[in-house]
Formats: C-alpha cells, sequence, structure tokens
C-alpha cells in the first residue's frame, strides 16, 4: 500500500506521538493501514480492542481501548458497537463474546492461543471437581470458554487476591498458572489447589538476570508481573497487572524502570512517559505478535475469523466471567 500525501496529513497526529519510537521509515509502511482501518471502523461501527502486550502501531494507531485482560473484558460488556475486534489472544476473544453473545467478535488471527489456556482443559477441571468435592473452582481468565464453563468464578492478574478472598472459604482450586497460583497464596489465608500451567514468556525471567541488571543500572525500580516465578517476584519492588504496572510508572515517574513482563509493553508504555528511561528485558509473546495491521485489515473488511460458540458453553462460561466483573478491580 501507498504512502500517499494524504496519507501522511491524515495520520500525522498519530505520528508525531510516537516519533520518538519508531523511525519514519517504518511508520511510511504502517501509516497506509492504520489509515484504512480507521476509516472502516467507523464506517462499520466497530471497536478496537487491544492488550497492553500489542505493538506500538497498534496499541497507540488504531486501537479505541487498550488495557488489561480485566479491562477488556468490562469494555467488551459495554460496548455499542455492532462489530468487535479483539487485538489479543483467542481467550480475550472468547471473553468478549461472553459479554456480547448477539455480537460479532473476530480475531485477526486465530492461531493466536495462549500457553496457560493450552494447559487445561475443560475435562481436567470435571477431574479436579470429582477429587475436590466441594471447593470452588477459581479460573484465571487465561483459559479456554470451556475451562470457564466449569468455573465457578474467572479472575484477572489485577484481582485474582481479591477475588479468592471474596469467596468466603478455606481452600479453592486455583487454575491453571501455578505461579499467579503461588503469588496468591502468598497474600491470603486461603490454601490454594493449583495446576500445573505456566506463561511461556514470564517463566523465561530469572532473578540471577533481575539481580545483574540491577547492579549495573542503580536506583531502578523493577516492576513484575504475578506469571512471574515466585524468586522473580521477591527480586522486584511491585507486583501487578499490566495496567498496575503502567499506572506505577505514571504515578511515580521512577528516573529508570524495568518491567518484567512482554517486550511491547514497554516501547507503548514509554511512548506515554518520555521522562523515564526504561530497560528492557526483551521476552516477545509469539501469540501476540501474531496480530498485525495487514491481518486486522483483512478481518475487518471481510469479517473474517468469528469467534463462534454454543449457546450452551456461552450460558455456562458468562456467568463465572460476570461473576467476576461485578466484584471488579
Ligand atoms: P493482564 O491481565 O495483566 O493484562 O495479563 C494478561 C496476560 O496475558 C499476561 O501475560
Ligand atoms: Fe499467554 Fe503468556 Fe502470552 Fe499472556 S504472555 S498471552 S499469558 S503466553
Amino acid at each position: 500500500m501507498e504512502y500517499t500525501s494524504e496519507i501522511r496529513k491524515a495520520t500525522d497526529p498519530i505520528y508525531k506521538k510516537i516519533s520518538k519510537a519508531m523511525p519514519e521509515i517504518e511508520w511510511s509502511i504502517h501509516a497506509p493501514y492504520i489509515y484504512k482501518i480507521n476509516e472502516l471502523k467507523k464506517k462499520k461501527n466497530a471497536v478496537i480492542l487491544a492488550h497492553n502486550y500489542q505493538t506500538p502501531e497498534i496499541y497507540h494507531g488504531i486501537s479505541d481501548f487498550s488495557a488489561d485482560s480485566l479491562a477488556l473484558a468490562i469494555e467488551a460488556s459495554k460496548t455499542k458497537a455492532d462489530l468487535i475486534i479483539m487485538c489479543g489472544v483467542h481467550f480475550m476473544a472468547e471473553t468478549a463474546k461472553l459479554m456480547n453473545p448477539n455480537k460479532k467478535v473476530l480475531l485477526p488471527d486465530m492461531r493466536a492461543g495462549c500457553s496457560l489456556s493450552s494447559s487445561i482443559t475443560g475435562e481436567d477441571v470435571r477431574n479436579l471437581k470429582k477429587k475436590y468435592p466441594n471447593v470452588p473452582v477459581v479460573s484465571y481468565v487465561n483459559t479456554s470458554a470451556d475451562v470457564k464453563a466449569e468455573t465457578d468464578i474467572c479472575c484477572t492478574s489485577a484481582n485474582a487476591v481479591k477475588i479468592v478472598n471474596s469467596l468466603g472459604v478455606k481452600k479453592v482450586i486455583f487454575l491453571p498458572d501455578d505461579y499467579l497460583a503461588k503469588y496468591v497464596a502468598s497474600q491470603t489465608n486461603v490454601e490454594i489447589i493449583s495446576w500445573k500451567g505456566t506463561c511461556e514468556v514470564h517463566e523465561k525471567f530469572t532473578d540471577e538476570e533481575i539481580n545483574e541488571i540491577r547492579k549495573n543500572n542503580p536506583g531502578l525500580k523493577v516492576i513484575a508481573h504475578p506469571e512471574c516465578p515466585p524468586d522473580v517476584i521477591k527480586a522486584s519492588d511491585f507486583t501487578g497487572s499490566t495496567s498496575g504496572m503502567i499506572k506505577y510508572v505514571k504515578d511515580n515517574q521512577p528516573e529508570k524502570v524495568m518491567m518484567v513482563t512482554e517486550c511491547s509493553m514497554s516501547d507503548n508504555v514509554q511512548i506515554d512517559n518520555p521522562d523515564v528511561k526504561f530497560i528492557k528485558p526483551c521476552n516477545l509473546c509469539p501469540h501476540m505478535k501474531r496480530i498485525t495491521l495487514p491481518k486486522i485489515l483483512e478481518c475487518l473488511e471481510n469479517e473474517t475469523n468469528e469467534i463462534v460458540m454454543s449457546d450452551e458453553v456461552i450460558k455456562k462460561a458468562r456467568k463465572s466471567v460476570e461473576r467476576m466483573t461485578k466484584i471488579g478491580r
């Protein structure tokens, strides 16, 4: 697609914002897509929701709402748009569909999965419930709709501790992230029965790596996502969901910060916080990175890659997400 003078003029306000993080040669490739997507989404009354791990051209260029998975689920339940495009991974698009069973929800690449979501099936949850009768099931939102259908209440990294405490019980089954389960267990007196899932991005970080980077960067603030291993969380100054981490940077304006999470998030947050220096240990989520501007345009033009689920699954799975959104952050 050609980078015409009309496109340059129309997209210039967006480029001004991100120009420090992106050379003009790269922008000239993205801009025609950004222009076309923004025109088309108005025409079709579509909303583009993007997770914080999307690349800057998506996060700053075309997204109507960028956030963590809790806010994306809440926003999906409120939207007046006819069409929802989820720039994120499959479980996020499914969650948006659960909140909007009568709307079309599209995912630009159906292969955008998640190692946590694929670590457990509905059948696994049914077996756990047999093994631990009457113990409530709390599932991370990073699960399939089939797993959510077997779940009492969902949670995200932003509200996991609050959700577990809200149940007023002594023991819960907490699925599927073993590291998030360990983090929750460290913050509550409720006994946690966990599963063996891990995030393939966050499990790669180590406390040695963090301590080494700290040594070379005096005054560095280290903020970590709770999907990281316990040693990494211990070596950090703050732990929170992706939006919690963004808020930490915005509110504290540290001189130097390292976000121990998916790499694109630092690029996005740096653009909004030009006075903060970011140290970036770069682990990318291959699933999140499957979403690109050409795929978004194709999906919006042809309305392909629709999320479809049976009414029965929607009815059962929706309850566990709704119960979570009522409790909130
Ligand atoms: P958040 O809910 O913190 O945005 O995290 C989602 C996710 O996939 C993290 O890896
Ligand atoms: Fe899943 Fe980890 Fe990717 Fe998030 S970063 S979508 S938890 S694999």
